[in-house]
């Protein structure tokens, strides 16, 4: 039987769980028309989880600075990166990695490159843009509408789906995940823009759910707001859509949390476990007061998991430990064979957590995703 193909498009993509999770169903044929992301660790994250047997290519170095000048990059995630700094080599592999991964750069280079003419209609768009301004923990700056801030960046799709409305090549789902505060009084109405804006452009069904990473297979407790935009060119029961998502959960009594945190896997893992007891994480601890044998579960996954109050600081068999970043993958829903993929990498404790703190629980989207490929025909 010919398989559907699946056009995906991920903006702010980080490591690709997005992607990732559509790979899983065996009856469609998945396509990445192309990411956008400017952190270079997350695009060498995103080669390695996706496309770990593609070698570089050989190329002349000027051509390949040449190549990523209309893009902006970051290395720290935070502000843009002199590429004049990166060695030939160096360039070299981040031009191969960018090229593999199908990257548009920025989401401020999208409608740029749009102009170039090389954009395709694509079937599903996920746009998980930055949390750091709407999460509780964070300074509040908010997502208004040319503030400037990194959860603003939403802002910049706007530009862009606006080009594609012109073009009549607009998305046919578009997907939002955030934290769940973006449903907060304090920015409904900046949200409520944003869907003022996306009904403007046909999609007159926005479906806004709030799910929990717990009531689908992962022990974590991890609340995300996820908001399914329905192009009106589609017949969908957007009811029908909705309820059978919160249909779908496994109850919690069904996840055995020993299949998840676990260490002994290594002398190094073993050392990542065991921190050495100081007076600040004995205070963590203390704080956290986080027991598997009392409580089944962890807290989110968060970019900062050795931090108070974070899932990373919990009592394992009577003692102290620190979350490893195997079982942080593993409570996201991602397979062992990731995490060795990307141990590869040699990046520390901190980069890699940040990475799998920034993505989707996996079980979440796949239900969201077989959901999607229920009520709707492509
Ligand atoms: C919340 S994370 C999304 C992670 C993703 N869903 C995943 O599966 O890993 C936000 C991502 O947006 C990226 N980002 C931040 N500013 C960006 C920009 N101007 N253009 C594109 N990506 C950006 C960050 O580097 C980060 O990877």
């Amino acid at each position: 039987m010919k398989k559907t193909k699946i056009k995906l498009f991920e903006a702010f993509a980080g490591i690709g769980s997005q992607y990732y999770a559509l790979k899983r169903f065996k009856n469609i044929e998945v396509e990445v028309s192309g990411i956008s992301e400017w952190d270079i660790k997350a695009l060498n994250a995103y080669r390695a989880v996706h496309y770990p047997d593609i070698k570089d290519e050989l190329i002349d170095p000027k051509i390949a600075r040449k190549e990523l000048e209309s893009k902006d990059f970051s290395n720290d995630g935070v502000t843009k990166y002199d590429l004049n700094k990166l060695s030939d080599n160096q360039i070299v592999k981040l031009y191969n990695t960018d090229k593999i991964v199908k990257n548009y750069g920025s989401v401020q280079n999208l409608s740029k490159n749009l102009i170039k003419g090389n954009h395709k209609k694509v079937n599903i768009f996920v746009y998980s843009f930055p949390c750091q301004d709407l999460a509780t923990g964070g300074k509040g700056l908010g997502m208004k509408k040319g503030s400037g801030t990194r959860s603003g960046l939403l802002w910049e799709l706007e530009n862009y789906l606006n080009q594609l409305n012109k073009l009549n090549i607009t998305p046919d789902i578009l997907l939002l995940e955030n934290v769940r505060t973006i449903y907060s009084p304090t920015h409904r109405k900046d949200l409520n823009q944003w869907l003022d804006f996306l009904r403007s452009i046909g999609y007159n069904q926005n479906i806004e759910l709030l799910l929990n990473a717990l009531d689908y297979g992962l022990p974590q407790n991890r609340n995300r707001a996820f908001i399914i935009s329905v192009n009106k060119r589609l017949v969908v029961d957007g009811n029908k859509l909705k309820s059978s998502i919160y249909d779908s959960k496994t109850p919690i009594d069904k996840v055995n949390i020993n299949d998840f945190v676990k260490i002994g896997y290594d002398a190094a893992e073993e050392k990542e476990a065991w921190l050495n007891r100081t007076p600040s994480r004995e205070e963590m601890w203390r704080i956290n007061k986080k027991n598997l044998r009392l409580n089944p579960y962890l807290g989110t996954i968060t970019c900062n998991l050795d931090r108070s109050n974070n899932a990373g600081m919990f009592k394992y068999r009577n003692s102290y430990r620190l979350l490893t970043m195997r079982e942080a993958f593993s409570l996201m829903g991602f397979s062992t064979e990731v995490y060795m993929e990307l141990k590869r990498l040699d990046y520390s404790y901190r980069q890699l957590n940040k990475l799998i703190g920034n993505s989707i629980a996996i079980n979440v989207l796949e239900v969201i995703f077989k959901n999607i490929l229920k009520f709707v025909s492509f």
